[in-house]
């Protein structure tokens, strides 16, 4: 029998072990005894590697929001399942209870199918951090529709890539959104995107700001009333485990973004299992992720593990620095959370202000502290081990992707060894490999590619509408692999250090940005002949955005200074304000390899002051421009 719960280290040897010795009958026995199924699989797992389809629960039903509500209400209906913290402090908060939030969904669920959403339709959510974004994706998975969850940040150009690429039919939103002081009009960005997406046949609004919006007549309706009507009394529709459960966009390397897309069983044993042990949670503590719903990390560990465990997750709306820099710890103590879980750049835009917005909270009621989205610095992490963990709480370092589904590298906080700036060790039914660049196999401590050798229950499926790019770019050169993008550093115990990506995605603020949309946006300027973006190591966010811009005619100081803020505003009305660039310079030509590909690596070094280490510039057709890009640079 695998144990759901892992208590201590011998539990987790003993977990890991099994797993991988037999991760079949791991994972079989972790589903059946714990979650509700209307009928059992008829094979717990299916992998196709020519084609790489990979299955699990296959011939299993259930309906995950039965798993995540309905069995919770006998003992703990009248617990709190979501505490909604507004992002003004004066307003007040609001905790539903298990018994309500199941309630609430089931009416938005009669909504949706009033409004002829059916089991497998798109529905995309534009929506802040409100109730209603939970209350909105679990009641497409009530029904089966597949939800398109976009985050609030994206612009008008990339919402509508993401509702056309799914064909979808209903968006719901809501009049704007309160972001620490400013005031999102996410009605607006609607109303634009949908000029481009005549798929689009009805807008839900949900109320937030009160502010006088457009609505379109036989599109757009006022959530409210809808659902002050709806019955609260819905049938779960039965779902197959290799049901799609929702799409979520992640940037590639290249090309539009990546529609991910995660089955309702697998995903749903995963994320449960994870959320467990990563934050040993206990019941009635209070779990707080600070994480975006429109991201993995918010559909993951804010609604689908917590819910799934009988949880109480805490979700805000507003940001670390709104009304001021102590907001999350004044949230902490607050609620009494027990568990956290930010990016390591809040963690780094917070270390940088006073411990004065620190020192006058109560801290004590913490536990686990947990980061995501990006490596951690040392001194990052030591900032919170010793601020906020007061030296004494774990600091959990996870490591994972959109793709994973669920947390794949990480310290169990109290059960395994915690080391700064380490992700340490995978989880049950993880195996990671290290490989050098032609492929082989690297043992012992080292560092390389990092691969996945086995799949895991909630590894996605495929992009949607397109399984040959999944397979291109996950299974590339090994069908039996996954390729993860990052490298890693494992040391002589087997913890795995996360070294960064290795393809053209930066990580800026911990949201993933491919270049190759950047730089299609740039390009669009008339006077723009080419650009090449890189990152740049960047105190806060991480990485920032630099880019090397040659233009059509050669640039005068005026022209100059006028593309800077056009080509900021280019990005952020195709892409979002996220992907702006921090630097640009405008040069005579970008360096070239013989067979016309740009040599980023110099860039790179270029972008980060090290171009003592260009290393060899022979091969490149145009080296004389490296020199002026230098100089240029330096300027
Ligand atoms: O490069 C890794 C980095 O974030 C990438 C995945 O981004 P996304 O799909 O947006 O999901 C983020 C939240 C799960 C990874 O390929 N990353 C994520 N967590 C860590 C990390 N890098 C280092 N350490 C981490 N803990």
């Amino acid at each position: 029998m695998s144990t759901y719960h892992l208590k201590n280290s011998d539990d987790y040897q003993t977990a890991y072990q099994n797993s991988i010795n037999d991760p079949i009958d791991f994972w079989a026995n972790i589903a059946k005894n714990n979650f509700d199924w209307h009928k059992p699989w008829d094979t717990v797992f299916d992998w196709h590697q020519d084609t790489a389809k990979i299955q699990w629960f296959k011939g299993g039903r259930l309906n995950i929001t039965e798993n995540l509500l309905d069995r919770h209400l006998a003992q703990r209906g009248q617990s709190t399942a979501l505490i909604f913290e507004p992002n003004d402090p004066s307003e007040p908060h609001e905790c539903i209870t298990y018994q309500a939030l199941y309630l609430r969904v089931n009416k938005m669920a009669n909504v949706l199918k009033s409004q002829g959403v059916k089991k497998g339709d798109r529905v995309c959510i534009y929506l802040p951090m409100i109730p209603e974004l939970a209350i909105s994706v679990l009641a497409c998975a009530k029904i089966g529709a597949v939800h398109s969850v976009v985050f609030g940040g994206f612009s008008a150009t990339a919402l509508a890539t993401r509702i056309n690429d799914c064909d979808c039919r209903l968006v719901i939103t809501s009049d704007g959104g309160f972001r620490g002081a400013k005031i999102i009009d996410l009605k607006d960005i609607v109303d634009e995107a949908l000029e481009a997406c005549p798929g689009v046949a009805t807008v839900l609004v949900v109320e937030r700001i009160k502010t006088k919006i457009r609505m379109k007549e036989g599109r757009d309706q006022w959530l409210a009333p809808l659902f002050n009507a709806a019955s609260d009394q819905c049938q779960a529709t039965s779902m197959e485990a290799e049901d799609p459960l929702f799409i979520l966009y992640t940037s590639g390397s290249t090309g539009k973004p990546k529609g991910m897309v995660h089955s309702c069983g697998g995903y749903m044993v995963y994320t449960a299992y994870t959320f467990k042990n990563v934050f040993q949670y206990q019941p009635d503590d209070v779990y707080w992720c600070t994480a975006d719903i429109g991201w993995i990390t918010g559909h993951s560990y804010i609604i689908y593990g917590p819910l799934a465990n009988g949880a109480t997750s805490l979700m805000f709306e507003g940001v670390p620095s709104y009304p001021d820099f102590g907001r999350f710890w004044a949230i902490i103590q607050k609620h009494k959370v027990h568990q956290f879980y930010t990016a390591p750049t809040a963690i780094r835009a917070l270390a940088k202000e006073s411990l004065d917005f620190v020192r006058p909270y109560d801290l004590s009621s913490l536990k686990v502290l947990g980061s995501v989205g990006e490596p951690i610095n040392e001194e990052a992490w030591q900032w919170y081990s010793d601020h906020i963990g007061k030296g004494t709480t774990p600091v959990v370092d996870t490591w994972w992707q959109t793709e994973t589904g669920g947390i794949m590298i990480a310290p169990l906080p109290g059960i395994t060894k915690t080391i700064p700036t380490y992700a340490t060790l995978p989880m049950p039914g993880i195996e990671p490999v290290l490989l050098d660049e032609n492929g082989h196999l690297l043992e012992g401590a080292t560092q390389g590619f990092l691969y996945i050798k086995h799949p895991w229950p909630s590894i996605a499926r495929t992009i949607w509408g397109d399984h040959d790019r999944y397979k291109a770019t996950y299974f590339p050169k090994f069908k039996d692999k996954y390729m993860t993008g990052d490298g890693a550093l494992r040391d002589a115990a087997g913890n795995y250090r996360i070294t960064g990506r290795t393809d053209d995605v930066i990580i800026v603020s911990g949201h993933n940005l491919g270049t190759a949309p950047i730089e299609d946006a740039i390009n669009e300027h008339p006077l723009v002949a080419e650009s090449a973006i890189v990152g740049q190591p960047h105190q806060i966010k991480g990485n920032s955005l630099f880019g090397f811009i040659t233009l059509k005619d050669e640039p005068t100081p005026e022209t100059e200074a006028v593309l800077h803020k056009a080509i900021n505003e280019l990005i952020t009305k195709r892409i979002g304000a996220i992907a702006k660039l921090n630097e640009m310079i405008f040069c005579p030509g970008l360096p070239k390899t013989r067979s016309g590909k740009i040599m980023r690596r110099i860039l790179r070094n270029i972008a980060n002051g090290t171009t003592d280490q260009l290393g060899d510039t022979s091969t490149l057709l145009n080296p004389e421009v490296v020199d002026q890009i230098i100089r240029l640079a330096k300027k």
